[in-house]
């Protein structure tokens, strides 16, 4: 049996857990910062990185006796490398290095959409995984469209031109006035909306697989809010200035918005299914948590479509040590002194053909 500790700190998240076999989670601990964070209506970064520091060391010792594994009986310590802010990545592979150090254990630099992928390998009733498969990232840094024919084979396809699909659930919940972050406030506001109360467009990119968001985020601006422009506003973070107009029902929009998006997502994901010949459909990063996202992609798509238990959607660790297990299976591991990458394209991970 082969056992990894995983750490994670790419974003706002602290996190420490221990899996063996890649596939059976002994402890996974979670320390999310959202509360933190809420006041600023997104992640600060500076605030981010002091508050991993503070809690990194009681993170893994945590996951260590959760899981009653002593630094001993570990085969190696995964760390994600990138993509994520370099201040809180940086915390976490410090840690990880000097971990690595002192107990003579292999380590791993784990990239973050790699993690995301593998945390379908931990789900309670897993059977075997029949490659190739077509995998759909959607998180608060990334919408990607991934073509996998195996353990470390990775192709992309398409990925988001500006937004990702996370973000724009955030920014439009910044919008009207919901809590941070704005993916489950949307879909808890969105219960009581009517969905066809407006009409807002899904980006449709003929002959591509990339996405666009920052239309819908504009359509949804220009029926929500009195214009910046009218109030003598212009460029970039409008929305942060936007004012919801009196009359506004937010359910009936959270509702039109949220329905756009998810279509936007199905219809490239259903094309590139066809396109590829993909034999399953895997939906991972926070955005798969979305209900109407799980429901419309599985009525569309003709394909068994898996998605992770909620706890594994949005970050953790358990699939940061979950890709490590593949990897080390291989031969693979980092040298000590590999540094943390603000982004990191998924397919310069590709370690197999
Ligand atoms: O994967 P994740 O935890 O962090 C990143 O790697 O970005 O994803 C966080 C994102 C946030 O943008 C959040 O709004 C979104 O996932 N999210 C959701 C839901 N739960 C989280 N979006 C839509 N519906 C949800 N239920
Ligand atoms: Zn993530």
């Amino acid at each position: 049996m082969t056992t990894i500790l995983g750490i994670e700190t790419s974003c706002d998240d602290t996190a420490a857990a221990v899996v063996s076999d890649g596939r059976i989670m002994r402890s996974n601990i979670v320390s999310s910062q959202t509360d933190l964070h809420a006041q600023f209506g997104g992640v600060f970064p500076e605030v981010a990185s002091r508050a991993h520091v503070e809690s990194i060391s009681g993170i893994v010792n945590l996951a260590l006796a959760e899981a009653g594994v002593s630094c001993e009986a570990l085969d190696a310590i995964a760390v994600t490398q990138g993509p994520g802010l370099i201040g809180s990545l940086l915390v976490g592979i410090n840690f990880a290095k000097g971990l690595a150090l002192a107990a003579d254990l292999p380590l791993l630099g784990i990239n973050h959409l790699e993690g995301h992928i593998y945390s379908l390998w931990l789900t309670p009733d897993y059977r075997e995984i029949e490659f190739p498969v077509l995998v759909l990232i959607v998180s608060g840094g990334h919408t990607e469209l991934i073509l996998m024919r195996g353990h470390g084979c990775y192709r992309r396809l398409g990925s988001t031109l500006d937004d990702a699909a996370g973000e724009a659930f955030d920014k439009v919940g910044r919008l009207l006035g919901l809590p941070f972050p704005g993916g489950p406030a949307i879909e808890r506001t969105a219960i009581t909306g009517d969905a066809n109360a407006y009409d807002f467009p899904r980006a449709r990119l003929e002959d591509s697989f990339d996405f666009s968001f920052s239309g819908l985020k504009t359509a949804v601006m220009r029926e929500a809010t009195v214009q910046p422009a009218d109030r003598g506003h212009r460029g970039r973070g409008v929305e942060k200035r936007a004012k919801l107009r009196d009359d506004v029902n937010i359910s009936d929009v959270a509702a039109a918005f949220q329905d756009a998006l998810v279509d936007a997502l199905v219809i490239k994901t259903v094309a590139a299914v066809e396109r590829f010949g993909a034999r399953e459909i895997l939906l991972c990063g926070g955005v798969s948590a979305n209900t109407l996202l799980r429901e419309k992609l599985s009525a569309a798509a003709n394909l068994p479509l898996r998605y992770p238990p909620l706890a594994l959607c949005t970050d953790n660790a358990a699939m940061i040590a979950a890709a490590a297990h593949f990897r080390l299976r291989e031969g693979l591991r980092s040298s000590l002194d590999f540094e943390a990458r603000a982004s990191w394209p998924l397919s310069e991970n590709t370690y197999a053909d």
